[in-house]
């Protein structure tokens, strides 16, 4: 199927979209000229009509259609949704933001003494710097149970008043001494900047592309957002309303983009007021405690010992989800089986092809299949720098485990191939699917520096995609796995686990009814606590557990 179009943009522009609607020959010469956006769009029911001729005539290419998409409109709704949620707030001083010193946290209706089972309601009144009460809602807060000497954590869950008071809900897991810790991740005003200065440009990342005509190269900017008004190469998908720009460079054609590449430019958006918000003393701040560690006892109830069903595709993806004991992951609404040792590893990839496709995060799933299958050969793909796509075959299990960059955007520094770029849909699309087959995925992080309706689109494409695979494939397996939080980090303005939040609620929205299984790692890097840059492996060895709990 045929992917790209291209174009020849410039002031030839406005010409060629007349000469287009008046000529019918023009649609078979091989530059074209495609709306950037906002195309009316097939129903995905019938993927083959957009290879017709008719569809292509009929859509004229415009700036500013009367009839949004079907995709586009999911997209808006989904967008008008998040717009709901964050509380808009101008900013005068830094003085008028939420201040965590100065705000306090404190036990609603507190016990002497606590069961394995209880729940904890802490409720949080925020206060800014000049020690006013808050009247609005909106800060980004972030809530965790611990026990240090247990290696156990737990996520909590937030909820906003909107007027300055939070309740955060914890159920207490286990028996013994218990942390509550609440951090203020961004006061609201700092959320409000992130949410604006996100959606406004395409400036944090820059993108090179490398044509290659035999043995002559040459490098030309790229990007989502180009200058209209140059002459532009520009790879479409249509079906997808997904859309990417090169500057066509002289005495090259369109197709002779062989590689791209795309780092962070660091750029910024904040202006001098903004940039206060974002200093290193005034993020994730704990917020004060009037309260002790609390002490928690088994009062003789075994009801939590109970046994659970087997973690099974189908179920549903919640917040909390469990809670890590000695470093290993319990689930509370199934049972999942810990530590598997190499034989149960083998045996459960015995005769499965795996595709994994997603970021850095199921890079490790896949360096962890790498260290622990000794049957496993690694083939030489020819290519290089860390986004490489990795094949690891079981000859004597017939056992073929894959990871591949989701695609454009990922950052990525070195060049990568852009012929064999597929997104994630484009992938699904390609696999035909059995019993065998198993699909994990993971997509966020490399999103965070751009509109958020690029990543909105990219899931709604993903659902398309996996509802036609179940369609043709019923019994093939989908793991989804959500985006790890953030180590600490300088560039919080793209980095911000505030956008991960923002990318966590659209992942539940657009894929919580579909038969497949997930792996929380929103949930359980935030009650692992994971400081790393990426998570340890004792951290990773549980993400396996899980999915190997699923397929086997
Ligand atoms: C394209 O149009 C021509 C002439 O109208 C027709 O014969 C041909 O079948 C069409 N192709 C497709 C793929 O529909
Ligand atoms: C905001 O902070 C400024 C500077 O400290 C202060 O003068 C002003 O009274 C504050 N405004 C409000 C509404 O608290
Ligand atoms: C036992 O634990 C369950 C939750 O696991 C809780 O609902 C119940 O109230 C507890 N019973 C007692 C007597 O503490
Ligand atoms: C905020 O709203 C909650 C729920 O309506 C209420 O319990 C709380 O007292 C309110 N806080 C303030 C400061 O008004
Ligand atoms: C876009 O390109 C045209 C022609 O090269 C130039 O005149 C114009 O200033 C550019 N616009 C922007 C926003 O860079
Ligand atoms: C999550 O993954 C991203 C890269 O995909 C990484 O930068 C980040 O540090 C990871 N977070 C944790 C807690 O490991």
């Amino acid at each position: 199927m045929e992917l790209y179009k291209l174009k020849r943009g410039g002031a030839l522009a406005v010409t060629l979209i007349i000469i287009l609607c008046l000529s019918f020959w023009y649609h078979s010469a091989p530059n074209k000229i495609m709306a950037p956006k906002k195309l009316i769009m097939l129903s995905e029911k019938e993927p083959e009509a957009q290879r017709t001729n008719m569809t292509m005539n009929f859509k004229i290419p415009t700036e500013n259609p009367k009839i949004a998409s079907q995709i586009q409109r999911e997209v808006d709704e989904i967008v008008n949704q998040i717009e709901s949620m964050i509380t808009k707030v101008e900013l005068l001083h830094k003085d008028n933001t939420t201040c965590a010193e100065k705000s306090k946290a404190t036990i609603v209706n507190p016990k002497t003494s606590y069961c394995v089972g209880d729940n904890l309601v802490v409720q949080v009144d925020v206060f800014d710097y000049l020690g006013n009460r808050k009247t609005y809602g909106g800060d980004y807060l972030r809530a965790r149970i611990s026990t240090k000497e247990l290696n156990a954590g737990a996520s909590g869950k937030i909820e906003d008043f909107h007027n300055g008071t939070y309740h955060v809900h914890f159920t207490l897991y286990w028996e013994g001494k218990i942390d509550l810790s609440i951090l203020l991740k961004h006061p609201s005003e700092a959320v409000s900047v992130l949410w604006n200065t996100r959606n406004s440009w395409y400036g944090y990342v820059d993108y090179s592309g490398k044509f290659t005509n035999q043995n002559q190269q040459t490098e030309t900017k790229c990007g989502f957002d180009l200058n209209k008004s140059e002459e532009l190469c520009e790879y479409n998908d249509e079906r997808d309303e997904e859309y990417f720009y090169c500057m066509k460079p002289p005495s090259y054609e369109c197709d002779m983009l062989t590689e791209t590449k795309s780092w962070t430019s660091g750029r910024s958006k904040l202006t001098e007021l903004e940039a206060t918000l974002f200093d290193k003393s005034s993020l994730r701040v704990e917020i004060p405690k009037d309260f002790q560690p609390v002490i928690v006892t088994s009062c003789n109830n075994n009801t939590d010992r109970k046994k659970h069903e087997k973690c099974g595709i189908g179920m549903k993806l919640e917040y909390p989800s469990g809670h890590f004991m000695n470093n290993v992951w319990i689930p509370h609404a199934c049972s999942m089986k810990s530590n598997h040792n190499l034989e149960e590893l083998n045996a459960c990839m015995q005769g499965k092809v795996i595709y994994i496709l997603g970021d850095s995060t199921l890079r490790q799933w896949m360096l962890y299949f790498q260290s622990k299958l000794n049957d496993m050969t690694i083939l030489n793909l020819y290519e290089s720098g860390w986004a490489q796509k990795i094949w690891g075959i079981d000859l004597k299990r017939n056992m073929r485990v894959s990871w591949k960059r989701h695609a454009n955007p990922f950052i990525s520094s070195s060049y990568q191939s852009f012929r064999e770029e597929r997104t994630i849909p484009r992938e699904i699309d390609l696999i035909g699917g059995h019993d065998k087959t198993v699909i994990v995925l993971n997509i966020g992080c490399h999103f965070r520096s751009y509109p958020v309706h690029h990543y909105i689109r990219r899931l709604v494409n993903i659902r398309r995609a996996l509802v036609r695979l179940f369609r043709r494939s019923p019994e093939t397996k989908v793991i989804l796995k959500t985006e790890n939080l953030s180590a600490i980090s300088n560039s919080y303005e793209i980095n911000s686990d505030f956008h991960g939040f923002v990318h966590y609620f659209v992942f539940k929205l657009i894929f919580k009814d579909l038969n497949v299984g997930f792996v929380n790692g929103w949930d359980m890097t935030n009650a692992f606590d994971a400081k790393e840059v990426h998570p340890p492996p004792e951290y990773i060895q549980n993400e396996i557990d899980l999915f190997m709990t699923y397929i086997c």
